[in-house]
């Protein structure tokens, strides 16, 4: 039996949200229903009530509820959230972070997984504003399901309408299977972004690195079930859900941090480390009219080879090589040098750095593939699928 969060938002198909409470129970699942304040003007809280048999919370400042159950535990104890009818203005407050109402609160503090069945007009279905708040859900790690297509409500025919409740159940059990969640119990370690290596108190060595693909593999490993450890160089990107973050900002700060959180079942080290850092970063360097300075660079600890080396090595180590020329060849030499199982070498000469798009080849002991290029969201899931694909082999 799984615990299941069902909000029914506020469109025409809310009726159908009462056949599905129904299918759930059947299946033996738990229900516990939020209604939106349009949802109720559809369905009332005693519908939502009798069928799940279970208390409905409709909103926010109700401090009898607050009082016996935080409106944040709500969603952080079921085993999955379920969204239908999923309405456009419902999931443009999603896709947008809004947290103005009880579903959105509970929307945006939760890590569980989160399935949308849309329903709504074609055209609102269709415009474009629609569907770049659907494509940002899905970057996010929401699934939504594809409406179904037909006559709707208002008598107009296209895609658009609720997909039929037994089509939900299916979908809401194919995410409560471990096949979806192949990590589960494995424990994941990932590095990402730049580190900051003090000249003096006010200046640093840095690079170019957004730490975008590293947050991305971290999110895609814990979307498939995995525990991820996300130690993060100095980048003010959103946590992905799901994810525990440890920030630091020099090298040494990072050895640390992946030392602290090993054992891991695999480590993914996307981090651009710094190679060197200043020898003595003492008082602020002051321009006194003398020549310009000179900084005395002491190598950093290498990290990836450390973890490759240790005594309680991850089962799988994973490297990311960036480099400007004869990317493979220096791919496959990093591999062997530095003991990883794997290498993701891309090509940095180009956009890499900050941009959305990877071109990547994976260098393992059976040799390279070159993937085509892609998102680097794409990158992310493609290759936490081939680390959860390796886990289970090797267990
Ligand atoms: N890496 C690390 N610790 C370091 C340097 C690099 O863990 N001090 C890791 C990176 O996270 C990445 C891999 O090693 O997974 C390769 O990084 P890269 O900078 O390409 O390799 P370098 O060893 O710095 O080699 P070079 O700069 O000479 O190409």
């Amino acid at each position: 039996m799984s615990h299941i969060l069902l909000i029914v938002g506020g469109g025409i198909a809310a009726y159908k949200s009462c056949e599905l409470i129904r299918l759930m129970r059947k299946a033996g699942h738990s229900v516990r229903c939020v209604l939106t304040e349009g949802g109720n003007h559809f369905v009332t809280p005693m519908t939502l009530a009798a069928l799940s048999e279970n208390q409905v919370f409709t909103t926010l400042w109700d401090l009898k509820d607050e009082a016996e159950m935080g409106h944040i535990q709500l969603s952080r104890e079921a085993d999955l959230v379920v969204v239908a009818p999923g309405t456009a203005d419902l999931m443009a407050r999603m896709a947008n972070g809004h947290a103005d109402d009880l579903a959105t609160t509970l929307l945006l503090a939760t890590d569980t997984p989160v399935l949308v069945a849309p329903a709504m007009n074609v055209r609102m279905w269709l415009h474009p504003a629609t569907q770049r708040n659907v494509a940002q859900l899905r970057a996010d790690g929401v699934e939504v399901m594809a409406p179904d297509e037909g006559v709707m409500a208002c008598g107009e025919f296209g895609p658009g309408r609720l997909p039929e409740p037994p089509a939900i159940l299916a979908a809401i059990e194919a995410k409560l299977t471990p096949a979806h969640r192949p990590l589960a119990g494995r424990h994941v370690l990932v590095t990402a972004g730049p580190t900051h290596e003090p000249i003096d108190p006010v200046r640093y060595i840095a690079n170019r690195s957004s730490g975008r693909q590293g947050f991305a593999v971290a999110g895609a490993l814990a979307a498939l079930g995995a525990r991820v450890t996300l130690v993060a160089g100095p980048v003010s990107l959103p946590t992905p859900p799901g994810v525990d973050r440890v920030n630091v900002e020099t090298a040494r700060d990072m050895a640390q941090a992946v030392a602290q959180a090993l054992p891991a079942d695999a480590a993914v080290m996307v981090a651009a480390v710094a190679d060197w850092r200043v020898e003595a970063a003492g008082q602020k360097v002051k321009k006194d009219g003398a020549a310009a300075p000179a900084l005395t660079l002491v190598e950093n600890p290498d990290i990836l080879a450390t973890v490759a080396a240790a005594p309680d090595r991850p089962a799988l180590v994973v490297g990311f090589a960036a480099e400007t020329e004869h990317v493979i060849d220096h791919a496959v030499a990093k591999r062997l040098r530095k003991r990883a199982d794997w290498i993701v070498a891309n090509d940095v000469s180009g956009d890499v750095f900050g941009g959305d798009a990877n071109h990547v080849h994976l260098v393992t002991a059976d040799g390279v593939e070159s993937w085509e290029r892609m998102g680097k969201d794409a990158v992310a899931r493609g290759l936490a699928q081939r680390i959860a694909d390796a886990l289970q082999a090797r267990s």
